[in-house]
């Protein structure tokens, strides 16, 4: 048995989603544990494209059963839209294929008016959140006034605290922003058919992950965003509200820190960042369009054009080290090709001083320059290589310098965006100890 974590080590969109998909033919659970439909995660498989939102990666095994743990926050209207776009694409999803955990938070639709308010109050200082309510959402789970899925089956609970929080959420709305009042039937109404819906996938998680343990079946835990969007150890406050590092998974999923083995931090080769904050190694000229264009890197979730630029290692150490990651996936190698030289920052440069981890102050990481080491970069397709001795002599280079510069082996190298484009080195789950 052994459990393994995933979880991105830069802004997000790293490939979780393609390297979740892939881990879990080895695996019988898929949980997520933090975030919500914030997360746009992409497999492609068979040449057919799938994004998730909310539902598991591992979903489209026929043996597997995904679960979606405590520490995410749902939108029901979501979840159930996600379920029926993959029924309509043939594949049955039942409470015996998904669970939802019977403590995750629901997302409400004052908890969405909030947040797009708030960004719009904000003006040329907001966060550029997705604007699906997540900060909010989690700011009711702290304060102690949020509904949970299990307020979905107790119906009198449910109309009680809708009824209370309306009568202070839409005070916050009409006052502090303007907005139009919501309606309290319209909301009760369209819940109160959504838990209809949802009932029966209502599951206690963590409960059946311990009954899974105790199996020594093999449990797949898939992070969401990024660690520097986590909202302790990220840029704060250009940070999403959750803490998406591995440590999470124990707490997202409600299980003890004993249960994680292999944490696989998932790299991509170079680096990309949606909505504000800063970027040390961001580029915005010829390379950066390059990266932009062939890497197509759009949001998965709102379609914005993400900010590209080189691979920062101190980023990624940085993460190793919050995250205790002990096995490394590196994804869109083949972006790179075409690029000559590539730069790979290994410092930043403040005031004169050399930084080697990311400072705390956001006035300093926004007058960090990068310091770069020059890897000589190459012009050969690499997207049909399956072995590592297969990949072109500068190829190998640049993954062992990240292995030696962030002292992590790489398990995982991934080519393309299908499933079968990638160099599979090590299996996390057969070597939890390296
Ligand atoms: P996630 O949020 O971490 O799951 O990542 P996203 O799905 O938001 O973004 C990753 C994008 O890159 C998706 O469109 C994937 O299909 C694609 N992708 C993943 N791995 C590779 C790769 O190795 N090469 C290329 N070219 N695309 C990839
Ligand atoms: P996946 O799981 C990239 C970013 C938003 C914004 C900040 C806060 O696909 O990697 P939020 O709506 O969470 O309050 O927004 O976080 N963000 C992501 N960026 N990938 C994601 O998820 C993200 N989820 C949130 O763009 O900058
Ligand atoms: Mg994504």
């Amino acid at each position: 048995m052994a459990n393994v974590v995933v979880i991105g080590t830069q802004w997000g969109d790293e490939g979780k989603g393609k390297v979740v998909d892939l881990l879990s033919a080895h695996a019988k659970r898929i949980v997520r544990f933090q975030g919500g439909n914030n997360a746009g995660h992409t497999l492609v498989v068979h040449g057919e494209r799938f994004i998730f939102h909310l539902i598991p990666s591992g979903i489209l095994y026929p043996d597997t059963r995904c679960l979606i743990g405590n520490g995410v926050v749902v939108d029901p209207e979501v979840l159930l839209e996600e379920i029926k776009e993959l029924v309509d694409r043939g594949i049955a999803i039942s409470p015996e294929k998904l669970g939802l955990s019977e403590r995750a938070h629901l997302i409400m639709p004052y908890h969405k008016a909030i947040d797009i308010a708030r960004e719009k109050a904000k003006g040329d200082s907001k966060i550029g959140t997705t604007g699906r309510g997540i900060g909010p959402c989690y700011e009711d789970k702290v304060a102690r006034v949020g509904i949970r899925a299990v307020d979905l089956t107790e119906l009198d609970i449910l109309k009680e605290k809708i009824r209370a929080n309306l009568g202070e959420k839409n005070f916050y709305l009409t006052n502090l922003f303007g907005c139009e009042p919501l309606e309290y039937q319209s909301i009760l109404e369209e819940y109160l058919s959504l838990s209809h819906e949802l009932s029966p996938f209502i599951v206690d998680v963590s409960m059946e992950l311990d009954e899974a343990m105790r199996r020594k079946e093999n449990i797949l835990f898939e992070g969401a965003q990024g660690t520097h969007l986590d909202v302790d150890h990220g840029t704060y406050p250009f940070v999403t509200s959750s803490n998406p590092v591995a440590a999470t998974a124990c707490i997202g999923a409600g299980i003890g820190p004993k249960g994680l083995g292999s944490i696989v931090g998932i790299v991509k080769a170079y680096t990309t960042r949606v909505g504000s904050g800063p970027f040390v190694s961001e580029l915005t000229d010829d390379a950066g369009n390059y990266l932009q264009e062939r890497g197509q890197e759009f949001g998965a979730t709102t379609g914005r054009r993400r900010r590209c630029g080189w691979l920062d290692l101190v980023a990624v150490g940085y993460s190793v080290r919050i995250n205790g990651i002990n096995h490394l996936a590196i994804t869109k190698l083949d972006v790179l090709t075409g690029l000559d030289p590539i730069n790979l920052c290994i410092a930043y440069e403040y005031q004169g001083r050399r930084l080697e981890s990311v400072p705390a102050k956001l006035s300093a990481l926004y007058n960090c320059n990068p310091v770069y080491e020059e890897i000589d970069g190459w012009k050969e397709d690499i997207s049909g290589a399956r072995a590592f001795e297969e990949l072109p002599k500068n190829v190998q280079t640049y993954v062992r310098r990240i292995e030696e510069f962030v002292g992590v082996p790489v398990s995982i190298i991934s080519v393309g965006s299908g499933r079968e484009d990638t160099i599979f080195c090590k299996n996390p789950f057969d070597d939890t100890t390296a």
